[in-house]
């Protein structure tokens, strides 16, 4: 194809733009007190099987990972095993929580340059690693809090995960899947006055756009509010919403998420179901607590979402919320805090067209967190 033709199609113009291609969340990273005892939770309540494993019997000498997989979903479990580790002073601080939020490119090194020198602080420069099934390469820049983008470059790697990491046995006794299918998005949250420096991050340094759909007006309720921007790379694979507390009546839910990890940090993570009332069903019977809402959120649902293909009724047994815009409608429901300090949590979320986040249900939902932080003392 002769150049201006090309130019015109606007193909060469998107491969030139793109400065960070991304083929989507390689894994995150959560650093945890007693991996384990996660591992268990993570694989007989949400569903994950155990993949593979690297700690002391491997040869790992300072710490234990765990690596669990629900379909394209990867969580790394991470615990050190001395004190004097620097993954026992991000304990310390921030509880468990995510470390990680790792991106799978087909160049670790391009992607390192290019966004360092677009501005990302380096934690980790490109590195090498093999063993006998090939070599990956990995490098690490810096994100909002202690939170990280580590690029992985696997092309070159058939091995079960990593180098270092064994797999586990094929079958997993513990694993009980529920159809979680792969992260739709991942929510930080920066302090106040923050949220528009980590647009800019995103903008400037990884090359992300503000995600049209975004729900860019305050979010508030009698006593709270925050103000949310998201942020997607150019395939739309990896979004990220960023929030920040907008001054309120009393205590919001992200100050108090702030107040708890000790500063800015992943709030919650959205797994996506071809079929969320399966998957919620299963969800509750293996343990996962989520959030109600009153039964009158259920009342005027069809005058609000129009017609759609799940019963309500068993919508509202579940707890299932649901939101419509021009493109389709979404279901969503999310847990409560999965760890003692009200921190991390998780969402489901089944698309139908609708490419947005649930602002019609943002009212509904923080009203149900207010009463929870006000069981906790925290409102
Ligand atoms: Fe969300």
């Amino acid at each position: 194809m002769p150049q201006t033709l090309e130019r015109a199609a606007g193909v060469n113009k998107d491969a030139e733009q793109d400065f960070l291609p991304l083929n989507g969340t390689d894994y995150v990273e959560f650093y945890v007190g007693n991996a384990r005892q996660a591992a268990h939770f993570y694989r007989t309540a949400f569903g994950f099987h155990l993949a593979a494993y690297r700690g002391p019997e491997t040869g790992t000498r300072d710490r234990a990972s765990y690596v669990l997989v629900q379909d394209e979903i990867r969580f790394v479990l991470t615990t050190p095993l001395q004190p004097d580790h620097p993954i026992s002073d991000h304990i310390r601080l921030h509880g468990d929580g995510v470390r990680d939020i790792a991106l799978w490119v087909e160049d670790a090194e391009s992607a390192w340059r290019e966004t360092t020198r677009r501005g990302a602080r380096s934690v980790r420069p490109p590195e090498k690693l093999s063993d006998g099934n090939g070599e990956a390469r990995l490098a690490s820049i810096a994100a909002y809090g202690d939170t990280i983008h580590t690029f992985v470059e696997r092309r070159n790697y058939r091995g079960v995960f990593l180098p270092g990491f064994e797999p586990a046995a094929a079958e997993d006794p513990l694993a009980r899947p529920a159809g979680l299918k792969h992260i739709d998005h991942m929510v930080g949250n920066v302090a106040l006055g923050e949220m528009n420096r980590w647009v800019a991050f995103y903008r400037d340094a990884m090359g992300f756009k503000m995600f049209k759909h975004f729900d860019d007006k305050d979010i508030s309720t009698e006593y709270s509010a925050l103000m949310s921007k998201v942020m997607s790379n150019g395939n739309e694979r990896v979004k990220f919403p960023i929030n920040e507390p907008a001054p309120g009546k009393r205590k919001s839910q992200i100050e108090e998420y702030l107040e708890f990890y000790h500063g800015p940090g992943v709030q919650h993570i959205a797994m996506a179901t071809d079929n969320i009332i399966e998957t919620v069903g299963a969800l509750k019977r293996q343990g996962i607590e989520f959030l109600r809402v009153p039964s009158t959120y259920y009342e005027d649902l069809a005058a609000r979402v129009g017609r759609i293909d799940e019963p309500v009724g068993r919508l509202q047994e579940l707890g299932i919320l649901v939101d419509r815009d021009d493109e389709g409608y979404m279901l969503q429901i999310f847990t409560r805090p999965v760890e003692d300090r009200p921190t991390l949590f998780y969402e489901v979320i089944q698309r139908k067209g609708s490419r947005s986040f649930g602002k019609g249900n943002f009212k509904a939902l923080f009203e149900a967190i207010e009463r929870e932080q006000a069981r906790r003392g925290n409102l």
